[in-house]
Protein backbone atom coordinates (compact mmCIF):
# COMPACT_ATOMS: atom_id res chain seq x y z
CA UNK A 1 0.00 0.00 0.00
CA UNK A 2 1.79 3.42 -1.05
CA UNK A 3 0.74 6.75 0.63
CA UNK A 4 0.24 8.84 -3.15
CA UNK A 5 0.17 12.92 -2.55
CA UNK A 6 -2.10 14.59 -5.27
CA UNK A 7 -1.71 18.18 -6.56
CA UNK A 8 -4.16 19.66 -8.62
CA UNK A 9 -5.09 23.37 -9.68
CA UNK A 10 -8.29 22.83 -11.30
CA UNK A 11 -11.46 20.68 -11.61
CA UNK A 12 -9.69 17.67 -10.24
CA UNK A 13 -11.65 15.01 -12.94
CA UNK A 14 -8.25 12.69 -12.48
CA UNK A 15 -7.84 13.21 -8.97
CA UNK A 16 -11.46 11.74 -8.74
CA UNK A 17 -10.10 8.55 -10.84
CA UNK A 18 -7.71 8.19 -8.67
CA UNK A 19 -9.48 8.36 -5.61
CA UNK A 20 -12.02 5.68 -7.09
CA UNK A 21 -8.83 3.36 -7.99
CA UNK A 22 -7.98 3.56 -4.52
CA UNK A 23 -11.28 2.87 -2.89
CA UNK A 24 -12.11 0.37 -5.59
CA UNK A 25 -8.57 -1.63 -5.08
CA UNK A 26 -7.57 -0.80 -8.55
CA UNK A 27 -4.55 0.82 -7.01
CA UNK A 28 -2.90 -0.37 -4.06
CA UNK A 29 -2.14 2.94 -2.42
CA UNK A 30 -4.21 5.53 -0.02
CA UNK A 31 -4.32 9.44 -1.19
CA UNK A 32 -3.02 10.70 1.82
CA UNK A 33 -3.36 14.20 0.90
CA UNK A 34 -4.38 16.41 -1.73
CA UNK A 35 -2.54 19.78 -2.38
CA UNK A 36 -3.55 22.69 -4.42
CA UNK A 37 -2.14 26.49 -5.18
CA UNK A 38 -5.43 27.48 -5.90
CA UNK A 39 -8.19 27.58 -2.93
CA UNK A 40 -10.83 27.61 -4.85
CA UNK A 41 -10.05 24.61 -7.10
CA UNK A 42 -13.06 22.26 -7.35
CA UNK A 43 -10.43 19.02 -6.34
CA UNK A 44 -9.73 20.19 -2.90
CA UNK A 45 -13.94 19.61 -2.59
CA UNK A 46 -13.49 16.41 -4.36
CA UNK A 47 -10.71 15.11 -1.50
CA UNK A 48 -13.10 16.76 1.23
CA UNK A 49 -15.63 14.40 0.03
CA UNK A 50 -13.34 11.90 0.30
CA UNK A 51 -12.57 12.24 3.54
CA UNK A 52 -8.55 13.17 2.29
CA UNK A 53 -6.22 15.72 4.16
CA UNK A 54 -5.96 19.04 1.95
CA UNK A 55 -3.61 21.60 2.22
CA UNK A 56 -3.55 24.86 0.42
CA UNK A 57 -0.48 26.93 -0.44
CA UNK A 58 -1.74 29.95 -2.91
CA UNK A 59 0.97 30.56 -5.54
CA UNK A 60 -0.53 33.94 -6.89
CA UNK A 61 1.71 36.54 -7.16
CA UNK A 62 4.78 34.46 -6.22
CA UNK A 63 8.17 35.03 -7.94
CA UNK A 64 10.32 33.30 -6.12
CA UNK A 65 9.54 29.52 -7.00
CA UNK A 66 12.31 28.05 -5.21
CA UNK A 67 11.03 29.32 -2.01
CA UNK A 68 7.63 28.37 -2.74
CA UNK A 69 9.05 25.23 -3.64
CA UNK A 70 10.87 24.74 -0.64
CA UNK A 71 7.53 25.10 1.39
CA UNK A 72 5.64 23.14 -1.03
CA UNK A 73 8.08 20.12 -0.10
CA UNK A 74 7.28 21.02 4.06
CA UNK A 75 4.15 20.83 3.62
CA UNK A 76 3.98 17.22 1.86
CA UNK A 77 6.61 15.75 3.49
CA UNK A 78 4.16 15.71 6.72
CA UNK A 79 1.86 13.16 5.04
CA UNK A 80 5.52 10.91 4.11
CA UNK A 81 4.23 9.89 0.33
CA UNK A 82 6.06 7.35 -1.47
CA UNK A 83 4.70 9.25 -5.04
CA UNK A 84 3.64 12.50 -5.66
CA UNK A 85 0.92 12.44 -8.90
CA UNK A 86 0.32 16.21 -10.46
CA UNK A 87 -3.15 16.18 -11.67
CA UNK A 88 -4.24 19.42 -13.67
CA UNK A 89 -0.94 21.27 -11.29
CA UNK A 90 -0.48 23.95 -13.61
CA UNK A 91 2.98 25.14 -12.41
CA UNK A 92 6.16 23.74 -12.75
CA UNK A 93 8.00 22.07 -10.48
CA UNK A 94 11.73 23.37 -9.55
CA UNK A 95 14.69 21.23 -8.86
CA UNK A 96 14.19 22.19 -4.99
CA UNK A 97 10.79 20.18 -5.13
CA UNK A 98 11.74 17.46 -8.00
CA UNK A 99 15.43 16.61 -5.46
CA UNK A 100 13.06 16.07 -2.76
CA UNK A 101 11.22 13.04 -4.82
CA UNK A 102 13.76 11.83 -6.49
CA UNK A 103 14.92 8.18 -7.16
CA UNK A 104 14.43 6.27 -3.70
CA UNK A 105 15.52 2.81 -2.60
CA UNK A 106 12.96 0.50 -3.72
CA UNK A 107 12.06 2.30 -7.06
CA UNK A 108 14.16 1.10 -9.03
CA UNK A 109 15.55 4.52 -10.35
CA UNK A 110 12.27 5.90 -11.19
CA UNK A 111 11.75 9.69 -9.47
CA UNK A 112 8.86 9.78 -6.97
CA UNK A 113 6.36 12.52 -9.32
CA UNK A 114 4.42 11.51 -12.12
CA UNK A 115 1.96 13.62 -14.14
CA UNK A 116 -0.82 13.28 -16.76
CA UNK A 117 -0.68 15.35 -19.84
CA UNK A 118 -3.47 15.41 -22.75
CA UNK A 119 -1.19 14.57 -25.93
CA UNK A 120 0.93 12.55 -27.33
CA UNK A 121 4.32 13.28 -26.01
CA UNK A 122 6.73 14.37 -27.43
CA UNK A 123 3.72 15.69 -29.64
CA UNK A 124 2.03 19.01 -27.94
CA UNK A 125 3.73 19.57 -24.73
CA UNK A 126 2.84 22.67 -22.58
CA UNK A 127 -0.93 24.32 -22.61
CA UNK A 128 -3.80 24.42 -25.06
CA UNK A 129 -3.02 21.27 -26.47
CA UNK A 130 -5.79 20.09 -27.51
CA UNK A 131 -6.72 23.04 -29.73
CA UNK A 132 -2.80 22.74 -31.07
CA UNK A 133 -3.77 18.99 -31.97
CA UNK A 134 -6.77 20.06 -34.05
CA UNK A 135 -5.32 23.15 -35.69
CA UNK A 136 -2.43 20.86 -36.50
CA UNK A 137 -4.17 18.37 -38.44
CA UNK A 138 -3.30 15.74 -36.40
CA UNK A 139 -5.07 12.14 -36.71
CA UNK A 140 -4.95 11.03 -33.52
CA UNK A 141 -3.83 12.37 -30.22
CA UNK A 142 -4.44 10.81 -26.49
CA UNK A 143 -2.87 11.11 -23.38
CA UNK A 144 0.44 10.56 -21.50
CA UNK A 145 1.74 9.68 -17.94
CA UNK A 146 5.20 10.49 -17.62
CA UNK A 147 7.93 10.88 -14.50
CA UNK A 148 8.53 14.57 -13.79
CA UNK A 149 11.65 16.53 -15.21
CA UNK A 150 12.46 20.12 -14.94
CA UNK A 151 11.55 20.64 -18.52
CA UNK A 152 8.00 21.09 -19.64
CA UNK A 153 6.30 17.59 -20.15
CA UNK A 154 9.61 16.48 -21.11
CA UNK A 155 9.75 13.73 -18.54
CA UNK A 156 10.41 9.54 -18.86
CA UNK A 157 7.21 8.14 -20.67
CA UNK A 158 5.49 5.63 -18.28
CA UNK A 159 2.27 4.98 -20.61
CA UNK A 160 -0.01 6.34 -23.33
CA UNK A 161 -2.95 5.93 -24.84
CA UNK A 162 -4.18 7.12 -28.61
CA UNK A 163 -7.47 8.29 -29.69
CA UNK A 164 -8.51 9.15 -32.72
CA UNK A 165 -9.31 13.23 -33.82
CA UNK A 166 -12.80 12.62 -35.65
CA UNK A 167 -13.52 15.17 -38.69
CA UNK A 168 -16.01 18.26 -36.80
CA UNK A 169 -14.16 17.91 -33.44
CA UNK A 170 -13.99 21.23 -31.75
CA UNK A 171 -11.46 21.20 -28.59
CA UNK A 172 -14.10 20.39 -26.07
CA UNK A 173 -14.72 17.10 -28.22
CA UNK A 174 -11.45 16.21 -28.20
CA UNK A 175 -10.61 17.41 -24.42
CA UNK A 176 -13.77 15.07 -23.28
CA UNK A 177 -12.21 11.87 -25.67
CA UNK A 178 -9.00 12.44 -24.08
CA UNK A 179 -10.30 12.94 -20.48
CA UNK A 180 -12.06 9.54 -20.90
CA UNK A 181 -8.97 7.83 -21.46
CA UNK A 182 -6.55 9.96 -18.88
CA UNK A 183 -8.81 8.52 -16.29
CA UNK A 184 -8.33 4.62 -17.29
CA UNK A 185 -4.70 5.39 -18.02
CA UNK A 186 -3.07 7.23 -15.16
CA UNK A 187 -4.60 4.82 -12.42
CA UNK A 188 -3.33 1.61 -14.20
CA UNK A 189 0.19 3.44 -14.47
CA UNK A 190 0.07 4.34 -10.27
CA UNK A 191 -0.62 0.44 -10.02
CA UNK A 192 2.60 -0.40 -12.02
CA UNK A 193 4.51 1.91 -9.55
CA UNK A 194 2.50 0.62 -6.61
CA UNK A 195 3.49 -3.22 -7.52
CA UNK A 196 7.00 -2.16 -8.19
CA UNK A 197 6.66 -2.90 -11.78
CA UNK A 198 8.35 0.10 -13.70
CA UNK A 199 12.08 0.79 -13.87
CA UNK A 200 14.20 3.42 -15.07
CA UNK A 201 17.14 2.93 -17.36
CA UNK A 202 18.53 5.89 -19.06
CA UNK A 203 15.20 7.81 -19.86
CA UNK A 204 13.30 4.59 -20.81
CA UNK A 205 10.48 3.06 -18.72
CA UNK A 206 10.51 -0.81 -18.06
CA UNK A 207 7.11 -2.22 -17.23
CA UNK A 208 7.97 -5.42 -15.89
CA UNK A 209 5.17 -7.64 -17.32
CA UNK A 210 4.25 -5.44 -19.91
CA UNK A 211 5.91 -7.37 -22.80
CA UNK A 212 4.64 -8.75 -26.22
CA UNK A 213 1.90 -6.41 -26.72
CA UNK A 214 0.64 -6.48 -30.32
CA UNK A 215 1.60 -2.70 -31.65
CA UNK A 216 -1.60 -1.60 -33.72
CA UNK A 217 -3.53 -1.95 -30.21
CA UNK A 218 -4.53 1.38 -29.30
CA UNK A 219 -5.04 0.49 -25.10
CA UNK A 220 -2.82 -2.11 -24.45
CA UNK A 221 -4.80 -3.20 -21.40
CA UNK A 222 -8.11 -4.12 -23.54
C1 LIG B 1 -6.10 17.08 -17.70
O1 LIG B 1 -6.41 17.18 -19.05
C2 LIG B 1 -4.65 16.72 -17.51
O2 LIG B 1 -4.16 15.88 -18.50
C3 LIG B 1 -3.96 18.06 -17.56
O3 LIG B 1 -4.84 18.93 -16.90
C4 LIG B 1 -6.17 18.44 -16.99
C5 LIG B 1 -6.68 18.33 -15.60
O4 LIG B 1 -8.02 17.98 -15.56
N1 LIG B 1 -2.64 17.98 -16.98
P1 LIG B 1 -8.66 17.53 -14.18
O5 LIG B 1 -8.42 18.69 -13.19
O6 LIG B 1 -8.01 16.27 -13.73
O7 LIG B 1 -10.11 17.37 -14.47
Amino acid sequence: MIRIAVLASGGGTNLQALLDACAAGRVDGRIEVVLSNVPAAPALQRAREAGVATEVLPSKGVTDRAAYDRQLVERLARHRPDLVCLAGYMRLLTPAFLSAFGPAPGTRGCPRVMNIHPALLPAFPGLHVQQAALDYGARFSGCTVHFVDEGTDTGPIVAQAVVPVLPGDDQAALAARILEQEHRLYPRAVQWFAQGRLSLEGRKVRVEGAGGVPAPQLHPWD
